[in-house]
């Protein structure tokens, strides 16, 4: 079973707000993620974007009314209802609001809407003053209780000159809300510390070491925990990568640093699961100067760093969930299940690095999941997001002692 929004039909209402242009971007975002998007603009949105843009990113005929002239589109408002998986409005106007709170149905995306059953995500965009009325407020909490999702508004200068809550937050934030429509939530509740990308062991003040872990697995199972109902912390090495909307990122750069944040919240945690690579080893001596290219040859003596995961394995409590992860360029069974055992984990996940589509920097991931049971699961190659979920699935069925 797939929570990724890939092959999912989805419906873009746009109305009419000065944030209607980066609508155009979402459109964009969702076709790239390979999703159908049908748009269904109201005729004051068309005095902020041409119905023309949807249209060509979209490849679909924009409806902009329910009395087109086709026979194709007669009703069409309620065939797409029916076949939507989701349905977006972003930017969503206090006077859509106001209108779907109270049932009006007035127009082609009003009227679409009370035909709709899927999850909805709503993006209000407003000047401050009108996101604050009690109108608008009590009109979004009657959504929320008709079950559908809102995505609050950013707070900063608005188009209007000024300063306050109801800037439409930029599409890679939509989209992400967009994606955590298809996930179960259940993880809510759950506290689930995540680590990822490399860890660096300063030589000094200019070099160090380090591996090539871009942070891609991890980062997929915050978002993955995130979109599933958790309260994600994520402790992440340096990587190119933002981290996911509504995670608790902790900045790290070396082991020593990584061990001492992963310590510190791993008392309030219900699942750990630790995809960083952490650096084995680190220089024995840091010099406070730049080593000079001049000097002839230069010899590094290395030390162990801390085995963050066995500190954690010590200190894990019944009711705690520990995930690994073990990258190996060969013996991966005999390492993985050693690293299972002498750890305390419940599940670690097998890597064989050294294919271009799995491990280290690829978007895709083949696995190999050990169980505390003895018993172990091949995981075909698929994207970072599917297995993220995939292995979710697992942790949510491991029983723990409360
Ligand atoms: C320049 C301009 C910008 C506007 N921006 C917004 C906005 O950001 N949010 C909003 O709720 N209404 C905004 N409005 C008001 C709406 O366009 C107006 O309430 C309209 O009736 C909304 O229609 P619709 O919801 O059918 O698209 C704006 C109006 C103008 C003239």
């Amino acid at each position: 079973m797939s929570y990724t929004i890939q092959g999912k039909h989805i419906v873009l209402g746009v109305t009419g707000g000065i944030a209607a242009y980066k609508s155009v971007e979402l459109l964009r975002l969702l076709v790239k993620e390979g999703t159908t998007v049908r748009v269904i603009m109201t005729e004051n949105a068309c005095n902020f974007v041409g119905p023309m843009t949807f249209e060509a990113l979209s490849r679909q005929r924009v409806c902009r009314t329910l009395f087109e002239t086709t026979d194709e589109a007669a009703v069409q408002h309620i065939h797409w209802a029916q076949e939507a998986q989701a349905v977006v409005i972003a930017p969503a106007t206090a006077n859509i609001i106001g209108k779907l709170a109270g049932g009006i149905a007035d127009d082609a995306l009003s009227t679409f809407m009370l035909a709709v059953t899927c999850p909805v995500l709503f993006c209000p965009a407003m000047n401050s003053d009108m996101y604050a009325s009690q109108a608008v407020q009590r009109n979004l909490r009657i959504l929320k209780e008709f079950g559908h999702v809102l995505l609050e508004p950013d707070a900063g200068e608005l188009a209007c000159g000024t300063t306050g809550p109801g800037r439409l937050p930029d599409p890679p934030v939509i989209l992400n809300a967009v994606q955590g429509l298809f996930a179960p939530k259940d993880f809510a509740g759950k506290n689930v510390m995540v680590t990822a990308g490399p860890t660096r062991e300063a030589i000094d003040p200019v070099r160090f070491i380090s591996n090539p872990s871009s942070g891609k697995m991890g980062y997929a199972i915050a978002r993955a925990a995130a979109h599933r109902g958790a309260a994600v912390t994520l402790i992440s090495g340096p990587t190119a990568l933002t981290p996911p909307p509504g995670v608790r990122f902790v900045p790290v750069t070396s082991a020593a640093d990584m061990a001492a944040a992963v310590l510190s919240e791993l008392d309030r945690q219900q699942v750990v699961i630790k995809t960083a690579a952490v650096a084995d080893f680190r220089p024995a001596v840091v010099s406070p100067l730049k080593v000079k290219k001049e000097q002839a040859e230069l010899t590094l003596s290395l030390e162990r760093t801390q085995d963050i995961l066995k500190a954690v394995g010590a200190r894990k409590r019944r009711n705690q969930i520990l995930v690994g992860f073990a990258a190996e360029t060969h013996d991966m069974e005999r390492s993985a299940t050693g690293k299972l055992k002498s750890k305390q984990l419940d599940l670690i996940v097998g890597n064989l690095i050294g294919s271009a589509d799995a491990g280290f920097c690829a978007d895709t991931n083949r696995a190999t999941f050990y169980y505390k049971d003895g018993t172990s699961e091949k995981i075909d190659l698929m994207s970072k997001a599917d297995l993220a979920h995939l292995l979710l699935d697992r942790v949510a069925g491991i029983k723990t002692e409360d």
